[in-house]
């Protein structure tokens, strides 16, 4: 899942995941688990999570190469949030290779940056299972519990607006450039992600049954 914050790619990721059955890996997700457990990567991450930049990617994809080959998912998985510079783009073609795996598609979102800028300023997130769910466009049944699991909700850090327009920054500066990098190998798929969550969803099944 390719595209700036707050596109939608884990509301997305997650839907797939329950469709095909199989795992949805969010390095994101990954990294604040890492950051509430105060583990050492955590504690690293945090200071460039907390200012909308990218955790670098040696750190990354030694993240990646723990995660995806321990995972048992004959099935496939999708990988949400990851890669998000060429250079760990190529780590992960390289990776593939070593380990006879291909990638089948990239879905790249896209939608207009005053959308993003609102979805993530009303985004909440579970503490527990990390479902999502949006102040504006998909509130909770109960303010401030999840639907699945009755966790506390929360807002997260890097979601405030002077982060959220640095994220934007340098998604355009070091991540739009993997569009043309896929692209180039014949598996992007450009997704109009502005729509409804189930429209996306819909369009995004249109667009890996062609
Ligand atoms: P990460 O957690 O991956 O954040 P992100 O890419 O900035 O994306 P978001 O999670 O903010 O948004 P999303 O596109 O998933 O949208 P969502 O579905 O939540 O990364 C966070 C940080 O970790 C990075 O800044 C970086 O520091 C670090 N990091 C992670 N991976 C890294 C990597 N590979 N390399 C280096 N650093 C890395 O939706 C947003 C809101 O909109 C929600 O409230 C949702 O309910 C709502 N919404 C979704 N779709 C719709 C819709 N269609 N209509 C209306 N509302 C919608």
């Amino acid at each position: 899942m390719l595209g700036p914050p707050g596109v939608g790619k884990g509301t997305q990721a997650q839907q797939l995941s329950k469709e095909f059955g199989i795992p949805q890996i969010s390095t994101g997700d990954i990294l604040r688990d890492a950051i509430q457990k105060k583990t050492v990567l955590g504690e690293k991450a945090n200071t460039f999570m907390s200012r909308g930049e990218l955790v670098p990617d040696k750190v990354m994809l030694g993240i990646i190469q723990e995660t995806l080959f321990s995972e048992h998912a004959p099935e496939g998985y999708i990988l949400d949030g990851f890669p998000r510079t060429v250079a760990q783009a190529m780590g992960l073609q390289k990776l593939f290779e070593e380990h006879n795996d291909t990638l089948s598609a990239v879905l790249s979102l896209e939608a207009d940056e005053n959308q993003i800028v609102r979805r993530l300023s009303s985004r909440r997130t579970c503490q527990n299972c990390n479902a999502l769910y949006n102040l504006l466009t998909m509130p909770p049944k109960i303010e401030g519990k999840c639907d699945v699991c009755s966790g506390e909700l929360y807002q997260r850090n890097d979601d405030r607006i002077e982060t959220i327009r640095n994220r934007l920054r340098v998604y355009k500066q070091q991540t739009e450039p993997l569009i043309g990098f896929y692209k180039s190998l014949g598996v992007l798929k450009s997704i109009n992600a502005s729509g409804l969550p189930e429209e996306v969803q819909k369009n995004i099944i249109g667009q890996l049954e062609d």
